[in-house]
């Protein structure tokens, strides 16, 4: 087979900023030893997210001239909406300013305290919604999502006895919502298959539970069914994502992932009543109905974006891309999450650094030595993202210490990919160098955003 090459030409470019290790050496420790405080210019190759980065397509620039910033029924919002509709299938749609803006508003209506929020496994924002409400986020993952090196096809699946015996255990009445991640981005940006999803659907169903999708990449767990599932083989992708969408009752999405948007964000569902409670908490916290957060321009580059994103060419590069720089770091020997992920390549950065305790954050560590090495940001996604403390004020860590290298969409090319697996094998061989961090300063809610650190000595 021939090299699949990226499906598009560059209109536009813009620069990248060069430094030094000494350079960085001293940005990291003004930083904090946190990658989030770094100025963005002082980074070479920025891997901190897929969210909001990707880069618009020509089509979409010119969607964003055309869009309509009429306060109230403003066209780009009807065709916003007939492109979530296209997908979803879903009646009700709530624009929002991202996808946080959406859980904000679905749990503020159905959380609160005494209730479950159960899932394969929640993103860090959808769990501290959660949470903020009183409730509690349950991440119910499948036993294959937990061994990052030992491949499976659908490492995202929720497990489905586990559903069953909590909502045994808790009682349906307490549980408001099963949300479904796809694809998995805290486990590894692994797929969910079709038959987890229908499964879990009627689990929900007999017992009354609406079944929501977390669709922030709809389109990339699509793509891993069509290529991993008996039977989508040759179905077309959209087919496939309105499939999966058929088995919920409604959705939330951030459209900086998949839908190419710099900004943006939605709620869709079927159920009137709970649309109604949505959109009057819409029209205080975001805007009126028909623009949400949003300027009318995004909402035009939303709909192209949300097109373009179920093209099997695109989809295809996409998907080969991650497993390419993925591969090549296994081959050097690196412990990396397996198989490859749809959006990031994920370290386990305790089997790369077994010297350094969970207590002193090797992810973190992990995080610092790329970014000195070579200028490359990622994030930790382990236990300073999802570490909590016990009464005795020690760490309860997270299952898991991984460091995501998320690849933004049709931005780098396959050189950028290259040089960042030259600088993660040089980190590698280097590894016993690395040493520890400890936490100085944090917040009480999503502490990784702000944490400031220091090397333990
Ligand atoms: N759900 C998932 C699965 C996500 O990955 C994100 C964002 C959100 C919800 C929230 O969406 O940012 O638009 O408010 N993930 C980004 C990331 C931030 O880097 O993975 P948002």
């Amino acid at each position: 087979m021939k090299t699949i090459i990226e499906p598009f030409r560059i209109k536009s470019v813009e620069p990248i900023y060069f430094s030094t290790a000494a350079e960085r050496k001293a940005i990291l420790e003004e930083a904090f030893y946190n990658p989030f405080l770094i100025h963005s210019e002082n980074v070479l190759i920025d891997l901190l997210t897929d969210s909001g980065t990707s880069a618009m397509s020509s089509e979409q620039w010119a969607g964003i001239m055309r869009g309509d910033e009429s306060y109230a029924g403003s066209p780009s919002f009807f065709r916003f909406e007939s492109a979530v509709w296209e997908i979803t299938q879903m009646p009700h749609v709530i624009p929002t300013h991202q996808g946080r803006a959406s859980e904000k508003i679905l749990f503020s209506i159905l959380g609160g305290k005494g209730k479950y929020f159960l899932s394969n496994t929640l993103f860090d924002t959808t769990r501290a919604n959660i949470e903020f409400s009183g409730a509690e986020g349950i991440d119910l993952l499948c036993e294959e999502g937990k061994h990052p090196g030992i491949p499976a096809p659908f490492k995202g699946n929720i497990d489905i006895e586990a559903l069953k015996e909590f909502i045994n255990k808790k009682g349906a009445e307490n549980i408001p919502l099963c949300i479904i991640t796809v694809t998995n981005n805290s486990g590894g940006g692994q797929p969910v298959s079709m038959q987890n999803i229908r499964e879990t659907s009627a689990v929900c169903k007999a017992h009354n539970i609406p079944l929501f999708i977390d669709a922030c990449r709809f389109a990339e767990n699509a793509y891993f069914i069509k290529l991993r599932e008996d039977g989508y083989a040759d179905k077309p992708v959209k087919e496939i994502a309105r499939e999966l969408f058929s088995y919920a009752d409604g959705c939330t999405m951030s459209a900086k992932k998949d839908a190419f948007a710099n900004i943006g964000g939605f709620l869709a569902l079927h159920n009137e009543d709970l649309a109604k409670q949505c959109r009057n908490l819409l029209v205080i916290t975001e805007g009126f109905p028909t623009y949400g957060g949003l300027a009318g321009r995004d909402l035009e580059a939303i709909a192209i974006g949300l097109n373009e994103v179920t093209d099997e060419h695109y989809l295809q590069y996409r998907i080969r891309s991650i497993e390419y720089l993925s591969n090549k770091l296994a081959d050097a020997g690196v412990p990396v999450m397996k198989p490859a992920g749809g959006h990031a390549v994920y370290i386990d950065a305790k089997a790369m650094l077994p010297h350094i305790p969970v207590e002193q954050y090797p992810g973190q560590a992990l995080v610092c030595a790329l970014y000195e090495t070579g200028g490359i940001r990622s994030v930790e996604i382990g236990s300073l993202m999802f570490g909590k403390y016990n009464e005795q004020d020690q760490l309860i860590p997270a299952t898991l210490e991984l460091v995501r290298l998320a690849i933004p969409r049709r931005v780098y090319t396959q050189s950028h990919i290259d040089y960042v697996a030259e600088v993660i094998i040089e980190v590698f061989e280097n590894r016993d160098t690395i040493k520890g961090l400890q936490v100085i300063e944090e917040a009480a809610l999503l502490r990784h955003f702000t944490a400031k650190l220091k090397p333990v000595l």
